[in-house]
């Protein structure tokens, strides 16, 4: 993965922040997404702003960089893909 960026979505915890760590492990650098906040369709605890902050910290334990933002990934492709444009620019290329 060395050269490689991963755009991970669900990222502040549980299975994306696992792939965010095993991708930084693998070396990529890693833009990681999570909306960090209450849904209304989970009735289980939501995910927090510190635990993207702490999936932050984990990538960069593995020497990677890592460009995290709170965004739902339900909003419309265009924004989206404009999103990741900008990441892309300050980051290399996304795989
Ligand atoms: N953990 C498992 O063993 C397992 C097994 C099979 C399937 N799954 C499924 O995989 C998914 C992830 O599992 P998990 O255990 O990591 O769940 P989780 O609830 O711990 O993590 C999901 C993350 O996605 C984020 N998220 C949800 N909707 C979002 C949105 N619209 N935009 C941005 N971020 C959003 C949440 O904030 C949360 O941080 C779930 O749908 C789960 O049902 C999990």
């Amino acid at each position: 993965m060395a050269g490689k960026v991963a755009l991970v979505t669900g990222a502040a915890r549980g299975m994306g922040r696992a792939h965010c760590v095993r991708l930084a492990a693998e070396g990529a650098d890693v833009i990681a997404v999570d909306v960090a906040g209450p849904l209304p369709s989970v009735r289980y605890e939501h995910a927090t702003p510190e635990d993207l902050d702490e999936t932050v910290r984990l990538v960069e334990k593995e020497g990677r960089r890592v460009v995290a933002a709170r965004l739902d990934v339900r909003i419309s492709r265009r924004c989206a893909v404009r999103w990741t444009a900008r990441c892309r620019s300050s980051a290399g290329s996304t795989s």
